[in-house]
């Protein structure tokens, strides 16, 4: 079974809209701003995903698209400003920002409070506390969903995140350990370092793929029946594509397809659902101020 993540993603905008409607009805406008150092191509092109699909739904939506040669100190002052703007309700800077920039320090900047891709402190130590009041990054909340939204068992299953950065890997496991549905797994963290990864991940029952390289999870590495959510997006050369490019997941779908009993597209995965959770947490901002 394929699981859309593009169909569920419409489902989610579905019932964002009309909290975003429920909101203007009482007088609030949720608004988002999403921020951009650099020129990074694939960047470009999520922040741009981003601002539009804020701006159909309705949310007021500022984009700020800055040269990479822009200081920390210049930085720090847009985040001030945006933190200040009651127009706000989200503030997202879209990560990584060119080297020169110390990224934990604009992330500890932003009000806790307007930090809807949930990389603040106060909002990571909140998601592994079990503290409902903060935010979730929005790539594992998405993944979650997918999980709930097709059924997939995660009670008592056995889940395996390859990867453990910050944006996925570290929230996707306290997420899918956390009580509740989508949650109470037991639940593996593999990386580069692991030994013997096909071992581990051939255990999952459920495989969640985060390690951003092309094709690496291959069809010996899966356990037939297994549900795989592949979370890449990764650029590859194509010369016949109109781009010169294609995108491909982490995971080399056409062989393992097969042997799974649920699988994500890339594109049409993860990604939309990314988006649609970035656009449920700037909602659930607006609607903390009012409830
Ligand atoms: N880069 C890759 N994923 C994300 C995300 O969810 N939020 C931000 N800010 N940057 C990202």
């Amino acid at each position: 079974m394929l699981i859309s993540g593009a169909e569920i993603a419409k489902k989610v905008h579905a019932e964002t809209k009309q909290r975003i409607d429920a909101l203007k009805s009482r007088g609030l406008t949720p608004g988002l701003a999403v921020v951009l150092v650099g020129d990074n191509p694939a960047s470009q092109a999520y922040v741009r995903a981003k601002d539009k699909r804020a701006a159909e739904l309705g949310i007021h939506s500022l984009k700020h698209e800055l040269p990479a040669s822009t200081t920390q100190e210049e930085l720090l002052s847009l985040v001030d400003a945006l933190n200040a703007d009651p127009a706000l309700h989200g503030i997202l800077i879209q990560s990584p920002p060119p080297p020169h920039i110390d990224e934990p320090a604009i992330v500890r900047a932003i009000n806790p409070d307007k930090d809807v891709d949930g990389f603040h402190p106060l909002n990571v130590a909140k998601l592994a506390l079990d503290d409902p009041t903060g935010f979730v990054p929005c790539t594992p909340l998405g993944c979650q969903r997918h999980l709930i939204e097709a059924g997939v068992q995660t009670a008592g299953a056995r889940a395996v995140i390859l990867g453990r950065s910050m944006i996925v890997g570290k929230p996707m496991a306290l997420l899918l350990m956390a009580k509740g549905p989508g949650g109470d797994a037991t639940v593996t963290v593999a990386h580069s370092r692991s030994r013997d990864l096909p071992a581990i991940t051939r255990e999952a029952d459920i495989l969640i793929a985060a390690i951003g390289r092309p094709g690496f999870v291959t069809a010996d590495m899966v356990r037939e029946g297994a549900v795989v959510i592949d979370v890449g997006i990764n650029r590859v050369d194509d010369l016949i594509a109109p781009k010169g490019y294609r995108i491909v997941g982490d995971v080399d779908f056409q062989n393992v397809a097969p042997k799974c009993s649920a699988i994500t597209p890339v594109p049409g995965g993860v990604g939309p659902m990314t988006i649609a959770m970035l656009m449920a947490n700037t909602v659930t901002a607006a609607e903390r101020l009012v409830s």
